[in-house]
């Protein structure tokens, strides 16, 4: 989709947007276009009961003004509400209805008057963004052209009064729908295309962008005494992998501790022994998400150049019953040093984690660590899949979270971690154990397990067991992969720890 911002006296073509707000207030540069269609829109608006509430659109057709034939009507609720995040998803709504209607060509009317909380080119870029989000698509396994559902619009152009703003702040948004919509194409792709090696190819790909990416193999992390993550990989046919991206873009100070990210890439997790049932074992392709969007954030960060040092560690396996599976029961050792016994092989992603944490602290010393993991069913069940659960060892790092969630929209929900729930993963004969306390606070019980392997460094778990997939769709999310966390990382260091000029 080529996307042009342009004047706001520029010609409409094709389908035309026109954003209103609650109480059915026009852009002022559309009084033309409504005194020739006889004020047909604010018609067809009373007569659907469109008030302009938020998200809701409103297809106007058979018009007749110059070339416009079409017009959309977009809902944006109250003006003094308006945000960045509500532009966002204005554009990722507006692409939707243009593709309901058919439309190749479309124009955004976004003239939002003087009195707009959102300034004139910072809402245009933030369209463009929504509807680059919201346009994507994933086709490459069909091979019959008919069933291809390819967003339609190929051109969108976006009037606005501040179009220079708006090309340089789009610029930094058009590599960041990149980033994210590259991270849902990896957790899209199916297990037989993405596990341990191939995921490491995947992330090599970033060597274009200048991030340097080192590849561990199992003998490697034998060596180094990874037996909690290889223990879950024994099973497959498929070799682990430790992925490791360094993405080192400070300049004053080129020796500052970096930041680290670390993802949980099981690429595809059966259960192992404890095998999963039908319905619901085919979702876990996406187990490697948190991999993903530790790979994505890395992009995200590399593409637009971000002036900070940036660690990314992915823990890559296939967990599988067979005969060389670990059993329940089995004792490993970790890098650590610490053993932990293994009660439910399905409780594999702590274990992967156990020694990649270990692993990233050890070696790069990062000012602090942020884990993501589709760790736990019980997440879900807390939260859904609107909202991630924060884990997190540091008040100041939670309050940062929290604040880029805030802005991203990618919503985020503190759980507690204090010595309350040490008890949950004592085990009998292990330092720990893999599971907790029956059903209870199961996400939390893996989070617990998670903090032994941070050697007490500031650090974040976020489960992304619930927002990784979504089954319906969102303003700026197509149903499926979410891409999750990067636009979350994104912001985060773009708010707190790169230089500035
Ligand atoms: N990968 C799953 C968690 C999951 C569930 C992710 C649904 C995405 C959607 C994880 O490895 C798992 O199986 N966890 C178990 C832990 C239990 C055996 C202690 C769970 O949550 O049931
Ligand atoms: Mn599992
Ligand atoms: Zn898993």
């Amino acid at each position: 989709m080529k996307i042009d911002f342009n004047d706001l006296s520029s010609s409409l073509k094709g389908v035309v947007v026109v954003p209103c707000f609650e109480n059915l207030e026009f852009p002022k540069s559309t009084a033309d276009l409504d005194a020739h269609v006889n004020g047909a829109l604010l018609v067809a608006a009373t007569d659907a009961g469109f008030k302009g509430a938020e998200g809701k659109t409103l297809i106007v057709r058979g018009l007749s003004y110059k070339e416009t034939k079409t017009v959309i009507l977009l809902g944006l609720g109250k003006k003094q509400d308006f945000t960045d995040l509500k532009c966002q998803n204005a554009g990722g709504t507006s692409l939707a209805a243009l593709d309901e209607s058919f439309a190749q060509e479309a124009t955004f009317v976004a003239d939002f008057g003087d009195d707009c909380p959102v300034k004139a080119g910072t809402a245009a870029a933030q369209i463009s963004f929504g509807a680059r989000l919201r346009a994507y698509t994933f086709e490459k396994y069909r091979t019959r052209d008919a069933d291809k559902k390819k967003s339609a619009v190929k051109s969108l152009a976006i009037l606005t009064s501040d179009q220079a703003t708006a090309k340089a702040a789009a610029q930094d948004l058009e590599a960041l729908a990149l980033a994210v919509n590259s991270t849902r194409d990896v957790v899209t792709e199916p297990p037989n295309v993405i596990y341990p090696e191939s995921l490491g190819q995947r992330a090599k790909e970033l060597e274009s962008l200048g991030v340097k990416v080192e590849i561990l193999d199992e003998k490697d992390m034998a060596k180094l005494g990874m037996g909690a993550l290889l223990g879950v990989g024994q099973g497959s046919a498929f070799k682990p992998r430790l992925i490791v991206m360094q993405w080192m873009g400070a300049q004053k100070n080129k020796n500052e501790k970096p930041i680290a990210f670390v993802g949980k890439g099981v690429t595809f997790d059966s259960g192992g022994l404890n095998l999963k049932v039908a319905g619901g074992i085919e979702d876990m392709k996406y187990d490697m998400a948190g991999s993903a969007t530790v790979i994505g954030t890395m992009h995200a960060l590399a593409r637009r150049k971000a002036k900070v040092n940036a660690v990314g560690i992915v823990g890559a396996v296939e967990n599988m019953p067979s005969s060389t599976a670990q059993r329940p029961s089995d004792v490993v050792k970790t890098m650590s040093g610490q053993t932990i016994e293994i009660l439910n092989t399905d409780a594999e992603g702590r274990l992967v984690l156990a020694d990649a944490l270990w692993y990233c602290q050890n070696r790069f010393s990062p000012k602090f660590m942020i884990d993501f993991a589709t760790l736990t069913g019980a997440i879900i069940i807390a939260l859904g899949d609107e909202t991630a659960g924060l884990f997190t060892n540091d008040d100041n790092l939670a309050e940062k979270l929290l604040a880029a969630s805030k802005t991203t929209g990618e919503r985020l929900w503190r759980m507690p971690l204090d010595s309350t729930y040490d008890s949950h993963i004592k085990s009998e004969i292990a330092d720990m154990k893999n599971t907790g306390k029956g059903r209870t606070a199961g996400s939390i019980s893996a989070a617990k397990l998670l903090e032994q392997f941070t050697n007490n460094i500031p650090w974040a778990h976020i489960d992304i067991a619930g927002t990784a997939w979504t089954k319906s769709d969102w303003p700026t999310t197509p149903k499926g992969a979410t891409g999750y966390g990067v636009r979350l990382m994104d912001t985060f260091v773009r708010d707190n720890f790169e230089e500035t000029a």
